[in-house]
């Protein structure tokens, strides 16, 4: 059984001179979340925002802050993200040591804790904190930029995750990331995803409110 089908458009691909504008445009068009990616130019090879733009993108903000923390140390600064203003903070499972303490730290901070997984990571490395987090993010690209194409086996691993979450009797949301257009998507949800991240699908056309619809529909039919 999947959540209602939620869609994360990520502020990654919009115009960071101009994010404020970006999202009126997607919560106008139905965002759920808005998608926020940090990197630290360590755990993957590119380096973007960091709490004080958090800060600013809640300010303006109606839809939950759903922050995908692509950093080295986690288990330090996942409360800096909390702190911002955060509604959801995931964590990279390779990327925690500490990981049951820092999800419960996230939730006890007044957030939803998530946990990601890279395209190499096998679903089995999740098993331990899936009872804990409101939210597993599939990644299905290498994390660190946008635009890039979509890795097929994450289709086989979404239907792994959600057959694990429902042995173990949990419903966290299960977000995809990475590759996430009107031909891509329709698949995933199929396969047991309910939330969708999308960045240049949406902001990298002519018209991203009408692309966030696109999405939306192309998806809807296909829930579980
Ligand atoms: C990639 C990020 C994604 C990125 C997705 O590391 O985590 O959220 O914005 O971009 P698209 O949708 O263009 O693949
Ligand atoms: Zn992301």
């Amino acid at each position: 059984m999947a959540n209602e089908l939620f869609i994360s458009p990520s502020l990654l691909s919009a115009d960071f001179t101009r994010l404020a504008e970006a999202v009126e445009t997607i919560e106008e068009a139905g965002a759920d979340f808005i998608h926020l990616d940090v990197m630290d130019g360590h755990f993957v090879p590119n380096l973007t925002i960091g709490p004080p733009v958090v800060k600013a993108v809640k300010r303006v903000a109606t839809r939950p802050l759903d922050c995908h923390l692509m950093v080295s140390d986690p288990d330090r600064t996942a409360a800096w993200y909390v702190e911002a203003g955060a509604d959801i903070v995931t964590i990279h499972i390779e990327a925690s040591v500490h990981v049951h303490r820092t999800v419960q730290a996230i939730r006890d901070g007044g957030a939803s804790p998530g946990i990601t997984l890279n395209p190499g990571t096998p679903a089995s490395a999740i098993a331990e904190i899936l009872p804990y987090v409101d939210l597993v993010l599939v990644m299905s690209v290498n994390p660190g930029f946008g635009g890039q194409s979509f890795i097929e086996s994450s289709v086989g691993k979404i239907a792994e995750i959600r057959a694990m979450c429902d042995r173990a009797g949990v419903c966290p949301r299960i977000e995809v990331d990475g590759g996430i257009d009107a031909t891509t998507a329709p698949r995933v949800v199929a396969a047991g995803a309910d939330t969708l991240v999308a960045g240049s699908a949406i902001f990298c056309t002519p018209d991203p409110a009408e692309a966030l619809r696109e999405i939306r529909r192309s998806a809807t039919a296909r829930m579980v």
